[in-house]
């Protein structure tokens, strides 16, 4: 039911011209999330996503075109971590806000624990959104976990979804491999293939790929089958320019310069002077994680070798944080010790720092604006950067920059002309042109204001917020393309968001038996059907309900539940329906059918159905009725632990069907996701395998001509007999329930 599609579903709708009238949602899983004070780092989850999610979200809030973005996230309820995780909603901004939803329990856990609960993290945002009465234009998933999010939700409310992968499954099974680990192990500790394949999905589906660089789509992207499906758009993310406000500010007498920054800067001065001769000497900077990749050595090495270089300017190198060398894992343990070696063999001492700790938020900053403050350059000397955040962080405080001339920094300097580029492989050429720069007043000048600038022009985050809608405008609103993306003519949410009441009814021997009185029926449900949801809930297949529905010329069910509970489709269109992929992993677990199949293989009394047998979860026998032959099965099953269901009916058929199964326990599921009350869906059904949906909450009508075996209902308050026969007892029912109008004019 996305805005707009009325009359003919579908359309396009009208574009928003100027007016404030958007709603978006992001979602990004894993990792801690919260407004304030991220705590980037704390594990390898909670790093540059969480921080690119919460800026983005808050600066979409802020463009004039949206009137509201909610940021979906795990909710956390852990003594382990902050109470803030626990939070169902936290405001970001005016428009913006975090929204937490409950999946896979309460514990914290590592991302790639997510996977089995991603279903349940999708039917609670689609609950939400029914319940707050929204109908978002646009969805963004981030990572390949909320991509597969934003997928589902698309596909249930035919609503268009673009998608960010911040990092790729196969790019990560790439280097795994060449670490060493076998693809047992990338399953078992990074859920890899799964992964892979929610990536290759998303990339058939999504509306678009939103990357920071072009580097990424092809050293990365390009590593899918579906590559060439998805369409991508770049745009680099945006950076806080307020926290990396350029370092002239300082100068300023008027400028209040914030507590924190003044505290920072203070123990980074004291902490520099620890290691200069002379702590006032133009700067060479660098900020990067301890990893070989990184070439830290390089840049060592080239300054070592530049005399003039030493002459003029100090370097300090500030990679990670570390309390002991020895306790780092092998590759930092290398680069450092590699890196105390190359200190000593060029006699560094007094030129060279190598502080053990520095602090992302307030530290950083101050210290590339301490670097600019004294007219040195900020390097990045790795031998390749897929982007250079660093880079950009840099630019904004006014640092001329120097990086490889490969990947991200291509960009950068490309856009803000502050700095050069250079192969960062060769020592005496990475030496020679940061010399070049601090040199030369005029250069560094041009450097420094542009990277101000130009920062501000192309990666602010307000700048991303507005070539980010520029980019998706020709996918909001346009329903139609993205329903076909799914390969459904209709998505589901467009009939049941608006709905609040449900009939849902057994075929055999209730709704059909007596042909006039289901000629009643359908005229009474049509009548009815703008308001009232109708569906069918049988033990068939779902081609033997189609069969059925042909032959009696019965309208096409919102939703069908067929193979006993097993199996959910929603219709109107017979040639497309979606299947309800979330009960299918709810319903799959510890479903073991061949073990069933295997262990029950010598009762000589059980049959294999020879038409309807075998589902992917279900497995139906015949068999004459006997209480000790069912005793045995029990038996046998739970012998071999086996988790299952076992329904009996009409004297004839025996379904084992998975332990979460069951028409009952489906529509339950139906009423939770779509936020249909009990108490406003209406259920009828005559046997055995209807028992379960009968009883409870809901409306039930079991009719006439009902099997003994559900005889047991009886007196119970919501469950109504009738008198009379199948379709006729229906309405009958409706009647008693005054559930809709069966009046026919
Ligand atoms: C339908 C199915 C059959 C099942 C029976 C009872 O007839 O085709 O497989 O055993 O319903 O649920
Ligand atoms: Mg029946």
């Amino acid at each position: 039911m996305p805005k707009n599609v009325t009359a003919k579903e579908g359309e396009k709708s009208q574009k928003s011209d100027g007016k404030k009238d958007l709603h978006l949602q992001l979602f990004s899983l894993h990792g801690l999330i919260r407004g304030q004070n991220l705590e980037l780092g704390r594990d390898a989850d909670t790093g540059g996503q969480t921080k690119y999610v919460v800026e983005l979200a808050k600066a979409l809030g802020e463009h004039p075109r949206v009137k509201q973005v909610d940021l979906f996230t795990r909710l956390i309820d852990d003594k382990r971590v902050s109470s803030d995780y626990k939070q169902p909603i936290e405001p970001l901004g005016e428009n913006s806000r975090i929204v937490r939803i409950r999946c896979g329990g309460k514990r914290y856990m590592r991302k790639e624990l997510l996977w089995p609960s991603l279903s349940e993290f999708v039917d609670n945002v689609i609950r939400f959104n029914k319940k707050e009465k929204i109908t978002p234009d646009l969805l963004h998933g981030h990572y390949a976990d909320a991509g597969y999010v934003a997928r589902q939700v698309s596909k249930l409310m035919g609503i268009p979804y673009v998608f960010t992968g911040h990092s790729l499954g196969q790019s990560k099974k790439n280097s795994l491999s060449n670490k060493g680990l076998t693809l047992k192990q990338m399953k078992e500790k990074f859920n890899i293939e799964e992964r892979i394949i929610a990536e290759e999905d998303v990339l058939r589906t999504a509306a678009h790929v939103v990357v920071s660089t072009n580097h990424e789509i092809d050293k990365q992207y390009s590593l899918y089958k579906n590559f060439d499906k998805a369409s991508y758009t770049v745009i680099p993310p945006g950076i806080d320019v307020d926290t990396f406000y350029p370092y002239y500010y300082d100068h300023d007498e008027n400028w209040h310069k914030p507590e924190p920054f003044i505290q920072a800067r203070e123990k980074m001065d004291r902490e520099l002077a620890r290691f200069f001769y002379n702590k006032d000497k133009p700067l060479i900077l660098t900020i990067c994680r301890p990893d070989s990749r990184k070439n830290i050595q390089g840049l060592i090495t080239a300054f070592g070798e530049n005399k003039e270089l030493q002459a003029i300017a100090n370097l300090a190198v500030f990679a990670g944080i570390r309390k002991e060398i020895d306790q780092l894992d092998d590759n930092e343990k290398e680069v450092l010790t590699e890196m105390l070696l190359l200190m000593d063999k060029y006699d560094l001492y007094g030129k060279f720092a190598l502080p053990k700790k520095h602090d992302p938020t307030t530290e950083v900053p101050e210290l590339f604006r301490m670097a600019a403050d004294r007219q040195g350059v900020f390097v990045n000397s790795a031998f390749s950067e897929p982007f250079g955040i660093t880079l950009i962080e840099a630019a904004s405080t006014g640092v001329p920059i120097v990086g490889p001339d490969d990947g991200g920094p291509q960009d950068i300097v490309k856009n803000c002309q502050n700095g050069q580029l250079v192969d960062t492989s060769d020592a005496k050429a990475l030496g020679e042109t940061i010399k070049s720069i601090l040199i030369d007043q005029e250069t560094w000048r041009e450097y420094s204001n542009n990277g101000v600038n130009g920062v501000r022009k192309h990666y602010s985050w307000e700048a991303h917020a507005h070539s980010f809608l520029e980019s998706v405008d020709d996918v909001i609103g346009d329903y139609t393309k993205s329903t076909k993306k799914h390969g459904v003519s209709q998505a589901p949410g467009w009939r049941f968001a608006g709905l609040d009441k449900m009939l849902i009814t057994d075929i055999d021997d209730t709704l059909v038996g007596d042909d006039e009185a289901l000629e009643q029926f359908i005229t009474i449900m049509e009548k009815n059907r703008k308001e009232v949801g109708f569906g069918v809930a049988t033990g068939r297949s779902l081609e033997l309900v189609e069969e059925i529905l042909a032959e009696k010329n019965i309208p096409v069910p919102d939703v069908i539940i067929s193979s006993v509970g097993t199996e959910i489709y929603y219709g109107p269109d017979l040639k497309n329906l979606s299947h309800d992929s979330g009960w299918r992993s709810h319903i799959s677990y510890q479903w073991k059918p061949s073990k069933i199949k295997e262990v029950l293989k010598d009762f000589d009394f059980l049959v294999l159905q020879d038409r309807d047998g075998e589902r992917d979860f279900k497995i139906s026998y015949n068999m004459d009725p006997n209480e000790d032959h069912i005793a045995m099965i029990h038996q046998r099953l739970s012998d071999y632990n086996l988790r299952y269901q076992l329904i009996y009916s009409h004297g004839a058929y025996l379904d084992i069907v998975p332990s979460r199964a069951s028409k009952g326990k489906a529509i339950q599921y139906l009423g939770k996701k779509w936020d249909i009350a009990p108490h406003n869906t209406l259920v009828s059904g005559d046997s055995g395998n209807d028992y379960e949906m009968l009883y409870g909450q809901r409306l039930a009508v079991v009719v006439g001509n009902h099997a003994p075996e559900i005889e047991k209902l009886r007196g119970n308050r919501r469950v109504y007999f009738a008198d009379s026969n199948y379709a006729a007892g229906i309405i009958e029912g409706i009647q008693h329930y005054k559930f809709m109008d069966t009046q026919s004019e």
